[in-house]
This record gives structure tokens, sequence and C-alpha cells, in this order.
């Protein structure tokens, strides 16, 4: 398997130092940054748009893992990719023309990443595994930091990696949501080798042993 990943969540920074925040991201020698989009209408809460992500690519070299949790992801992937995503991931739950949208994210010059909601079923992804370079498990309902882990994602994830495998496709399999060190090993043991922490990472007393943690893990 993949060495794991970690993608700190820039959602539960300190919002008024943003850049502070993600230079020590960047001084503790991690590559991926996860970047939350709200719009108020797919998820209860509102957060960043693209000029964050644009002010923010200026100061960073920083692999930026775009998570949009928008209504219209075919309409703002443009803003997102000029605003230097490295990665777009969009979910599959809206009703829009997805294949389509991944297709453009790639010839806007960014990765595609498919996401999937705790009750959507696996299936849902399915038809565009072939197109995406990583598929995000929710391990919460998308919306707000801070919250507990699901454990039955950890079914779905094994279904990720199996189908992984038996189609020699290698797309990353990502979770979101509640993930510590404990909740980080079951999904490891599941299959998973990218981790966003938001509040796990940015609230730890030791940071840089948080990090070491996740990305030790066999
Ligand atoms: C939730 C977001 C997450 C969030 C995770 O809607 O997609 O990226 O920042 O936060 P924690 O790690 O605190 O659960
Ligand atoms: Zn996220």
């Amino acid at each position: 398997m993949e060495s794991p990943i970690l993608a700190p969540s820039i959602l539960a920074a300190d919002h008024t130092r943003l850049a502070d925040d993600v230079h020590a991201v960047e001084a503790l020698g991690i590559q991926w940054l996860h970047i939350d989009i709200m719009d108020g209408h797919f998820v209860p809460n509102l957060s960043f748009g693209p000029k964050t992500v644009a002010d923010l690519r200026s100061k960073s070299k920083l692999f930026f893992d775009v998570h949009l949790m928008i209504d219209n992801p075919s309409e703002y992937i443009e803003p997102f990719a000029q605003a230097g995503a490295d990665l777009i991931s969009i979910h599959v739950e809206p009703d829009y023309d997805v294949a389509e949208t991944l297709s453009r994210i790639r010839e806007l010059g960014a990765t595609p990443g498919i996401v999937i909601n705790p009750n959507t079923k696996v299936d849902a992804a399915i038809p565009f595994l072939s197109q995406v370079d990583l598929i995000l498990a929710m391990t919460v309902e998308p919306g707000f930091g801070g919250q507990s882990f699901t454990d039955s994602v950890l079914e779905k994830v094994r279904e990720l990696d199996e189908i992984r495998q038996s189609r020699s496709l290698n797309f990353r399999i990502e979770v979101d949501g509640g993930i510590n060190t404990e909740t980080a090993e079951l999904c490891r043991n599941a299959g998973v080798d990218t981790f966003v922490a938001g509040t796990a990472f940015f609230k730890a007393p030791d940071r840089a042993a948080f990090m070491d943690r996740i990305q030790s893990m066999d």
C-alpha cells in the first residue's frame, strides 16, 4: 500500500491568520493541505472562496486538496483551478453531470477526485472510479469540523480497496472527518492512504508527533 499522506484541514486553523498556520504545516515537512469549500446549500455552513485559495497559493507550495461541498460544482471548478487548486474533489450527491465535470477538472490542469457522504453507497461512485485519482469517503456528515468518526464507513473503504485491486486502478482512498490517531489506524487497516485531519492536527499539543504517528503507519 502507498505510504500514508496527512492533509491538515485549514477549516480548523485560525482563519484570521491562515497564512501563518499554513506555513506551520509546511515547516513540518507536510506536503498536502486540505481546503474545505462550503456553500450554505449542500452543507449548512460557509467557509472559503476562490480568493482565499488564490491568496494562500501565493504564499505556499503545498499540494492544495480542495474539497468542494457545493450544490453546483460544475460552475466553480474553473475559478478554483485558476486560484491554484492542485486537486479538486466533487461530491456525487448533487444533481449535475459528474463525469463531464471530472473531465473538465483534468482539462483545467487539476487532479480530479470524487466524494461520497457517509450514507452514500460505493455504487454511486463506481462509474467514475476510472476517471479519478482519488476517492474521498466522508467519515462525518460534511459541514463542520470536530465531529465523531462514523465506523460504518470502514466497510465502504474495504469495498473500495477491493475494487482498486481487482480492477488494477490506482486512485488514492482518502478519509475526512473525526480522524485522530486511533481512527486513522482503523482506516489504514481498511485500505486508506490519505488522511484529512482538522481538529486533531491543529489542536494537537505536539503537531509533529501527530504527523509522525500518521505517517509511520504500516
Ligand atoms: C467536514 C470537512 C472536514 C473537516 C474535518 O465537512 O470536510 O475536512 O475539516 O474536521 P475534523 O478533522 O475536525 O473532523
Ligand atoms: Zn473536507
